[in-house]
């Protein structure tokens, strides 16, 4: 692999522990303006300082980041589609990697609909992007999409969905967690992150990460569940405890009362851990530079 890429790469899953926060926020895309998520701006300044990277389109990065931000940019290059549209499959890419290097990115991303109308289109295409972004050393990160099935999906489609990705040459693959999860984590070569996908408790969304984490999944690629949630810093804190601390769900559901001024009336004598070994130094400040 080329420095370049191995370098993009340790941006975006940390070489210290091997784990990855992403903050999805490239929802608009083809929702438009999602709740909570309407004010770009200022749920981004709220929050890049506590994520490892962004997943965001090139519209939202030019409008909505502050350029002197240190926070590595997974730039979404796909569409074409929007819900209220025919058939969300259909997507093709829409940024150029001029565009994307000009952006200064960490990685690009796109969604494959394997199983789709247009499966073929977007497998292709992923190919056609690694030709593409392999030349400049950037990784391309496939989102193994499923439309509005969400929830759907077991670990036999997943699995499938995410070694097509990875067949094609994706160097990492988002997917979502399901049931048998280790089954889509060993039989994918490349490292996996999951959605958060439609928003649950926090309890809920804080499990599902565990586990996640728990059956292999290197890190979160994940926005709905922290940015509709009541506390939205909180719950990004709450996560990162787990992805790069020790927590387990109940501790990190905790911690996130804790931060929110909730009253513990879970466990009592449960403590979140706050301590976090791994804890990056850009992870309180959106200027300083993102370690290498
Ligand atoms: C949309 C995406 C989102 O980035 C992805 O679904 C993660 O966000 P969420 O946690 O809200 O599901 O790729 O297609």
């Amino acid at each position: 692999m080329d420095w370049g890429l191995k370098n993009r790469i340790a941006r975006i899953i940390s070489p210290a522990d091997n784990r990855a926060l992403m903050l999805a926020v490239d929802h608009g895309y083809f929702l438009g303006p999602t709740e909570k998520l309407e004010d770009l701006k200022k749920t981004i300044a709220s929050l890049a300082k506590h994520c490892d990277s962004l997943m965001i389109t090139r519209g939202a990065l030019r409008t909505s980041v502050n350029p002197d931000y240190a926070v590595p940019i997974v730039l979404r290059v796909s569409g074409g589609t929007s819900i209220i549209g025919e058939d969300l499959s259909q997507e093709d890419i829409t940024v150029s990697i001029k565009d994307a290097l000009r952006l200064n990115v960490a990685a690009v991303a796109m969604s494959v609909f394997v199983g789709s109308k247009y499966e073929y289109q977007t497998i292709v295409n992923l190919g056609k992007l690694v030709n593409e972004a392999e030349e400049y050393g950037i990784p391309v990160l496939a989102v193994t999409a499923v439309g509005k099935e969400i929830g759907t999906k077991d670990a036999r489609y997943l699995s499938l969905a995410c070694r097509v990705a990875a067949e094609q040459g994706a160097h990492i693959v988002k997917t979502y967690y399901c049931e048998n999860f280790e089954k889509v984590v060993n039989s994918c070569p490349v490292p996996i992150i999951i959605a958060g996908g439609k928003k649950i408790p926090e309890n809920d969304a804080l499990k599902l990460t565990y586990d996640a984490l728990k059956a292999g999944a290197v890190g979160v690629d994940m926005g709905r569940n922290i940015w509709q949630s009541d506390n939205p810093v909180a719950m990004i804190k709450a996560v990162h405890s787990i992805v790069h601390g020790s927590n387990n769900a109940e501790q990190a559901f905790t911690l996130y009362k804790q931060l929110s001024g909730k009253p513990n009336n879970n466990n009592p004598n449960q403590k979140p851990n706050n301590n976090n070994p791994n804890q990056k130094p850009n992870n309180n400040n959106p200027n300083q530079k993102p370690q290498q």
